[in-house]
């Protein structure tokens, strides 16, 4: 049995948080933060909208799209850092109850900003190991209530939004996912961290930038070089190039350093700034949404988190 990526969705809050609201707020400007970002933009949740609401709209949009019945999700991962609740219930089991669904086995990782890919995998092995059939995999997050809006360093980066997708069996080995290849280093544990409510500090991401951007870098070209080497891909065999959506810069130096085209590059970060384990499926979506993603096309995903975490998966998209 193989693992075939079926169908995507995404929630995006209406809410558009300009660089403006910043500028307004602190010592900075909107040259810098596009010039050492690319964000121009993110989009915030409402008051009472929470991580398991955005999470649930992606799911749904993920269920109908992949032709299925909620009753024939058999597993719920979510990835996320900012849940509803602390540490429980997870809010797998929360998108579960929204979505009607009962009696199958939901849990949240916590893996950063490689949560999709990590979700992913884990889902993909549960297939292979035949299982589950239809597993529904989320990455959400309402990282506004997470972030330091007195951090000037950081707070503009996060935005909030949600995606989804549903990874079904399969014995066509042509329509299954091609390879995942996911890692971690705790030494690296200071450079993005959010303190537990026990701790004497308050409980919002802190991130040592200028660090963590370089390790970013090369850690992303890296990941890819080593899944396209072991797969025995070239830079042609890839239709679009979705890395994680931190920051243009990063994108722009790992994409330069990998010889993909302009055309292969997948952007978003200037309209929804850093999702965390959002920001691929957001992306994914997207390219569904504007037809960039077809039926066949093969996507390379590379992400990058907090952990830290890595990975990167070639994907066929059979949707
Ligand atoms: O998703 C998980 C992974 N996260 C990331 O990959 C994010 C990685 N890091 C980054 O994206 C970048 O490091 C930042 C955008 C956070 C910062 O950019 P940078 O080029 O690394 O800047 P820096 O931290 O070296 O700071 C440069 C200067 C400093 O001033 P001095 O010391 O040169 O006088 C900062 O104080 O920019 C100053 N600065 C600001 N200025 C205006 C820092 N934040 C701001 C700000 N507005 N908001």
């Amino acid at each position: 049995m193989y693992a075939s990526f079926k169908s995507i969705g995404a929630y995006i809050p209406e809410q558009i948080r300009t660089n403006q609201w910043f500028v307004d707020r602190m010592d900075t400007t909107n040259e810098w933060i596009v010039k050492r970002t690319g964000i121009e933009q993110r989009r915030i949740a409402q008051e009472d909208e929470n991580t398991s609401d955005l999470g649930t709209k992606a799911a749904k949009l993920a269920i109908n799209r992949a032709n299925i019945q909620t009753t024939d999700v058999d597993l719920i991962i979510c990835a996320t850092i900012s849940p509803d609740f602390l540490t429980m219930p997870s809010t797998a089991c929360l998108i579960a109850h929204k979505l009607g669904i009962k009696d199958v086995m939901a849990l949240d990782i916590s893996a950063a900003c490689t949560g999709f890919i990590y979700a992913l995998n884990i889902a993909k092995a549960f297939i292979e190991s035949g299982m589950k059939k239809n597993v529904l995999i989320i990455g959400a997050e309402k990282l506004s209530n997470i972030v330091d809006y007195t951090d000037r360093t950081t707070c503009m980066l996060f935005g909030d939004g949600a995606g989804a997708a549903i990874i079904s069996a399969t014995d066509d080995k042509d329509k299954a996912i091609v390879d995942i290849q996911c890692s971690a280093d705790g030494s690296l544990q200071d450079l993005l961290l959010t303190p537990a409510p026990h701790s004497s500090e308050a409980s919002f991401m802190q991130m040592k930038g200028n660090e963590t951007f370089k390790v970013a870098v090369r850690t992303l070209t890296s990941d890819v070089q080593k899944i396209m080497e072991n797969n025995s891909y070239k830079n042609e065999d890839i239709d679009l190039f979705i890395p994680h959506q931190a920051n243009y810069r990063i994108i722009k130096a790992v994409g330069d350093a990998l010889k993909f085209k302009d055309e292969q590059k997948v952007l978003t970060v200037a309209k929804y700034g850093n999702t965390s384990s959002a920001s691929i499926p957001m992306a994914i979506n997207e390219c569904f949404e504007d037809g960039r993603l077809k039926n066949g096309s093969t996507i390379l995903l590379d992400a990058f988190g907090g952990g830290l975490t890595w990975g990167s998966a070639i994907v066929k998209f059979n949707g």
